[in-house]
């Protein structure tokens, strides 16, 4: 079904009331996260959170479908977008716009993101010509892991002018909005005013045009490392661990289950 929300109507809101994003991998959470965002990433962060690889580079294109599929069914408001997989656009244009297709396609979501600026300005407008529209994302950009080597801050001095022609190569291929993760306050400010499209920072300060979390991290359900720029605005892991080792101390105490989880062996008359 056509979404409410479309690419053309986040870019619109550049300068506007800060967008409002968070991740979601499967339908329950598309549903919590629905009524109070703009969009619902289905990102490949999504091999780290639910799937447990060291990084995101193992995530595939099938994996990317199948929870895509998941989080569409969720939503009734926000817009979906759909991260490209390391190793699914990088080798041409025309890669590209296969697999985005595909996404699209088997998903039913109207946009896909994927990591790079200058390099990849010529399958950002290839794609968005044929009819898929793309968040880009630089700064740091997770599936370069192991040619960046870390999670650092990236932007910083002579690195700045780097990043910011990343962003106009995206803004004039005809990227619909832009990540920026990990990018210094005043780095995302000066690329903020720089381009017309809205920016979408993580770990990139305020003075983007909208904010992302992993939403896992924001609720304290994935806890294996803790980012500087993840505020936690819940602890449902902590939540869950006591609910289980109280579950796990009833069976072993015979307290779970009472008689009213039973079922009677007559039927009452
Ligand atoms: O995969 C992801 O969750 C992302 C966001 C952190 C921007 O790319
Ligand atoms: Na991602």
């Amino acid at each position: 079904p056509l979404r409410s929300v479309l690419p053309p109507e986040i870019t619109s809101r550049k300068g506007g009331v800060p967008l409002v994003v968070l991740t979601a991998y499967t339908t329950p959470v598309a549903r919590l996260v629905d009524p109070h965002c703009d969009i619902a990433l289905v990102g490949d962060s999504v091999g780290m959170v639910l799937h447990g690889l060291p990084s995101t580079i193992g995530v595939t294109l099938e994996m990317m479908i199948l929870h895509g599929r998941a989080v569409v069914r969720g939503l009734s408001r926000a817009m979906a977008v759909i991260d490209m997989p390391f190793g699914s656009y990088e080798e041409s244009p025309q890669q590209a716009f296969r697999n985005a297709s595909r996404l699209m396609a088997e998903t039913g979501a109207p946009s896909v993101k994927l990591e790079g600026g200058v390099h990849m300005a010529e399958t950002i407008a290839f794609l968005t010509a044929r009819g898929v529209p793309v968040m880009a994302h630089v700064g740091l950009t997770p599936q370069s892991i192991n040619t960046l080597g870390g999670y650092k801050v990236v932007g910083r001095d002579a690195d700045a002018a780097r990043v910011m022609a990343d962003a106009k190569a995206c803004e004039a291929a005809g990227a619909f909005s832009l990540v920026l993760e990990k990018v210094p306050v005043g780095l995302s400010g000066d690329i903020t005013r720089a381009v017309r499209i809205p920016t979408i920072g993580i770990g990139a300060g305020p003075d983007c045009d909208g904010q992302v979390l992993v939403v896992d991290d924001m609720l304290g359900l994935f806890t294996d490392f803790r980012p500087k720029f993840v505020k936690r605005y819940a602890e449902l892991g902590s939540l869950a661990d006591e609910a289980i080792a109280t579950y796990a101390a009833e069976v072993r105490a015979r307290t779970f289950p009472a008689a009213e989880h039973g079922f009677a062996d007559k039927v009452k008359s």
